[in-house]
């Protein structure tokens, strides 16, 4: 059985029918293509699946998609503005914020929500915020230093 679902994703509305079980992050890559964002451990524990949802961090294989109607998701792919990146994507290449880029997707959106929401007063502070996205190449200096770029 299918319901009804609208939601605004990057911008774009969307009017959308999905089975009641579909999580946000499989409605994001397996419905709408949306593969920016990852599927890591699929129960919460990695953060490769972050996306924002009405401006909150939000972990996508932990939600129903039909708990979100009528709200506006943010992903990785629309954090640019056109061809310009976000200044927290640019960060991140410039201190190279991962290697193999897996977690990436999930990092950025967890560092923009970090520097939005006032945690990046220090390393520490960092470090608490990102604490729930997982990096196994263990880019974390180098992902603290692109946050406190941003933030600086
Ligand atoms: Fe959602 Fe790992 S895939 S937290």
């Amino acid at each position: 059985e299918q319901v009804p679902l609208r939601l605004e994703i990057n911008g774009k509305k969307y009017k959308l029918s999905v089975e009641p079980r579909t999580t946000l992050l499989d409605l994001l890559r397996e419905q709408l293509h949306l593969t920016g964002t990852k599927k890591g451990c699929d129960y919460g524990q990695c953060g490769a699946c972050t996306v924002h949802v009405d401006g909150q961090r939000v972990n996508s294989c932990l939600t129903l998609a039909v708990m979100q109607d009528g709200r506006k998701v943010t992903t990785i792919e629309g954090l640019a503005d056109g061809d310009k990146l976000h200044p927290m994507q640019e960060a991140f290449l410039k201190h190279d914020g991962f290697q193999c880029g897996y977690c990436t997707p999930g990092q950025i959106m967890s560092a923009v929500a970090c520097v939005r929401e006032g945690h990046a007063d220090s390393e520490g502070e960092i470090r608490e915020f990102m604490s729930g996205n997982i990096c196994r190449c263990g880019a974390y200096p180098n992902i603290v230093a692109a946050i406190q770029e941003v933030k600086n």
